[in-house]
């Protein structure tokens, strides 16, 4: 299989991973033979790209880092916290930890894994998907960090809830393009406060869990918000959510700007460990990534291309790629791996997004 963008499909081609909507339904199942209509309607959403099965790669596999069942029914928890607590009614917290449960028990039954796949979701689904990925990113910092289950029911129960205090922000206003008036950064602001008193007001969620909320924006140099607090004052758990929220913002196509690569997302996330994040906490996330997700479409410093077929652990930057084309992107027709890990003077020098030359 590989990624493609959606402007590039064509009818007939077969998909090697499902769409999955905002409610935690299946659009196209994996497996699924595009027609011309799919296709348009893929394109409306707004997903920018999707795995598709190609006979060239048929070993290649970049399962979801969660299970279809876990994601689907996280998706749709999340989407029903939200709904009730805009028709000003609680929220279904023996759902909520079910689904915490089950994230946590799916996380951690792979200890080598890593996040290994490409964003694929629409604009309209950001809120819950990035919910959904916040908390199993978190979940996986956690486990690094050796947290006891106790522990890590609260850090991923305040990961997963960590922006309903956005719903009490104007949608137009979340999605707005370009640069935001004082007043409108602080209505964005507040939603930290907002969904501490939303969760504290539930209960039966720990005052830990809604500290998340609270203190996810905060910055380790002290330059956060809502309370501008530094280091240890905030709280290891929001100290976690908010470098698994700032990568997977960063990986995301969002309205006003089209998504960052892993490794460049990881980049910048390395670069601001020290400063806006918690060093240790960045490290061990790093960790967990795959800069190069299989699938990928690397060129290599030998101006040979190829696509990432295995991931090396813990050398996440140097996976094994099989070599598809010479340096002036002539096919070699006679395909070879070459393992990374083991030739050190060779290395990713691009990732080509726009897979023109694989069609
Ligand atoms: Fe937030």
């Amino acid at each position: 299989m590989r990624r493609i963008s959606t402007k590039r499909l064509q009818p007939g081609m077969q998909l090697a991973q499902p769409v999955i909507s905002a409610d935690g339904t299946i659009l196209l199942a994996k497996g699924q033979t595009l027609r011309a209509s799919y296709i348009d309607r893929l394109r409306q959403l707004g997903v920018s790209s999707v795995y598709v099965v190609d006979p060239r790669f048929p070993d290649i596999d970049a399962n979801d880092f969660l299970s279809e069942r876990a994601r689907a029914q996280a998706l749709r928890t999340v989407r029903d916290a939200c709904t009730s607590l805009i028709a000003g009614s609680v929220i279904d917290m023996p759902a909520v930890t079910e689904i915490v449960d089950m994230l946590i028990d799916d996380l951690s039954s792979k200890p080598d894994l890593l996040v290994n796949v490409f964003d694929i979701r629409t604009y309209d689904d950001y809120t819950f998907a990035h919910s959904v990925n916040v908390c199993s990113f978190a979940i996986l910092i956690g486990m690094s960090f050796s947290l006891n289950s106790g522990m890590l029911r609260e850090l991923a129960i305040g990961a997963l809830m960590h922006d309903l205090g956005k719903t009490c922000v104007p949608l137009d206003l979340l999605n707005k393009p370009g640069s935001l008036s004082d007043e409108e950064f602080a209505q964005v602001q507040k939603h930290t406060s907002d969904g501490f008193d939303i969760l504290r007001k539930q209960g039966e969620i720990g005052l830990l869990s809604a500290h998340i909320a609270l203190q996810h924006h905060e910055r380790v140099d002290g330059t956060g918000y809502p309370r501008a607090l530094a280091g240890s004052e905030i709280h290891l758990y929001a100290r976690i959510v908010a470098v698994a929220d700032v990568y997977d913002a960063l990986v995301s196509d969002r309205p006003y700007r089209s998504r960052f690569l892993p490794h460049e997302a990881a980049a910048r996330l390395a670069l601001e460990s020290e400063t806006a994040f918690d060093a240790e906490v960045v490290r061990k996330f790093l960790r967990k990534v795959a800069f190069y997700p299989t699938g990928t479409l690397v060129r290599l410093s030998t101006g040979y291309m190829g696509v990432v077929v295995d991931i090396n652990q813990p050398m996440t930057t140097r996976p094994i790629v099989r070599i598809l084309y010479d340096a002036q992107g002539e096919d070699i027709g006679d395909y070879f791996e070459l393992d990374l890990s083991k030739s050190s003077n060779i290395s990713i020098i691009e990732v080509i997004s726009d897979e023109t030359r694989l069609a």
